[in-house]
């Protein structure tokens, strides 16, 4: 038996919140300056596997389960938290579990759900996933969702996302609270938390402030969605809230930091972007109690910290200096001795070769072969060459080669890493490119 006066748990799922075992609930007692009003936070990351998402995959899992759907396999488009959540659940359950998501998402985020065991598909989707993008996170979801055995639950269009803040968030509040709360305060994604709770506590007592908040174009605050992107979410029922404000990514940052210096709190940026419409939609009038979500902590952001608030991070390593590296001085001499070497021929020696059917190889990057290339050449920019690829380079390595750049020096590079790769009859051209124009030689 779970027993929550103890906190003792039969199983990991009863930790999930509910109004015998709410989330805290949590005064900020420096950062608001109010002299009547209350503000509080619910720290959402109390449930078990970290943050609001978890009482939604919850929800979508056993609500499928309770209409008695025989599942096997789930895959969601996901911000990382309805993704974590719901790998959770479906480790508990045995099923497997795929997720789609931006390659913005922090690494941590993606990172936390391959140590759940997360197939995960990482695209180059918006930090916003929109609907009708094929290449996208929702679009790619639902084609995987058709696989045989697979099942998408969909967070943004399953009334048990709502459903899920109906029965656990709205209830704690309005009992934490002893009904005295006034304002209800949410950052918005799929909108779930906000019209779910909102309509909760509206129920209870219509006059109930309900306020959303949103980032604004081209942020970068995961989890939460900018207006634009709102409009195309179904949950996002604005004629049932009190106000909707925009937030900037550098006011919801600093705010994420203030909370961690002067509340103590270890707030992820979203709790920052909440606050900030909290602090601007709550009047500081006696009797006005208001709660705030706080949806995730501050550990699974380090990446967007990193852009955000750069001075927390120690100055990136300088470039090392070539001439550390004790074997530079061997490549220089290697390098003068075959410049000096019978392996460097002229520009007509080089026609005469070509004119012979000699591989010529042009190491030069593609900007550079564009403006100007002897056409029958192999192009291979040095660096790929460097990195072992030989393609369009003869199989039978005693055939002969004629390695050519802009100048010489780097089809001289070329020729020493060929050698070493086993090319036995290399020869670089001298002043290269350069010199074969000048000299007439066909170029197109
Ligand atoms: C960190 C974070 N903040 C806010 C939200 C928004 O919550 P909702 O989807 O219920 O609107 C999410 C949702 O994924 C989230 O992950």
């Amino acid at each position: 038996m779970s027993d929550h006066t103890l906190r003792t748990y039969d199983s990991i799922l009863d930790l999930l919140a509910s109004e015998e075992n709410p989330t805290p609930l949590v005064r900020l007692r420096h950062i608001p300056g109010f002299e009547h009003a209350t503000i509080y936070a619910k720290l959402e990351w109390y449930n078990p596997f970290g943050a609001v998402k978890d009482r939604v995959a919850a929800s979508l899992v056993s609500d499928a389960e309770l209409r008695g759907e025989r599942l096997e396999n789930l895959v969601e488009p996901t911000s990382g938290n309805t993704g974590i959540g719901l790998a959770m659940v479906a480790n508990t359950r045995r099923y497997g579990f795929a997720a789609t998501l931006s390659r913005e998402i922090p690494l941590e985020k993606r990172t936390a759900l391959r140590l759940f065991g997360t197939e995960l598909h990482e695209l180059d989707d918006a930090l916003c996933p929109m609907p009708g993008q094929p290449e996208g996170a929702m679009e790619r979801a639902t084609e995987l969702g058709e696989r045989p055995g697979w099942r998408q639950l969909n967070q943004y269009k399953n009334p048990a996302n709502p459903e899920a803040h109906y029965r656990t968030t709205g209830p704690e509040i309005w009992r934490q609270t002893g009904g005295a709360v006034t304002h209800f305060v949410a950052s918005l994604g799929t909108c779930g938390t906000i019209t779910g709770t909102g309509r909760y506590l509206k129920e209870r007592n219509p006059g109930v402030k309900v306020i959303g908040v949103h980032p604004s174009d081209g942020h970068d605050i995961p989890g939460v969605r900018s207006l634009r992107a709102l409009a195309l979410t179904d949950f996002f029922t604005p004629q049932e809230y009190d106000g909707v404000l925009e937030v900037s990514d550098d006011e919801a940052y600093g705010l994420c930091r203030r909370l961690h210096l002067e509340e103590s709190i270890i707030a992820g940026p979203s709790c920052g972007l909440a606050l900030a419409g909290a602090l601007r939609a709550v009047p500081d009038e006696p009797g006005t109690v208001a709660v705030v979500i706080f949806p995730d902590n501050a550990f699974k952001y380090l990446s967007s910290f990193r852009r955000h608030l750069p001075d927390l991070f120690p100055p990136e390593a300088p470039e090392p200096v070539v001439a550390a590296n004790p074997f530079a001085e061997h490549l220089e001499a290697a390098f003068e001795l075959a410049k000096q070497g019978p392996d460097v021929i002229d520009v007509h020696e080089a026609k005469r070769l070509l004119d012979a059917g000699v591989t010529v190889l042009d190491v030069r990057n593609p900007g550079e072969v564009a403006r100007v290339q002897i056409p029958e050449s192999v192009k291979l920019p040095l660096p790929e060459l460097a990195q072992g690829s030989t393609e369009g380079l003869p199989v039978d390595r005693s055939e002969p080669i004629v390695a050519i750049c802009a100048a010489g020096t780097r089809s001289l590079y070329a020729l020493l890493l060929l050698k070493a790769q086993g090319y036995q009859d290399v020869k670089s051209v001298d002043g290269g490119m350069g010199a074969w124009v000048a000299a007439g030689h066909p170029a197109a």
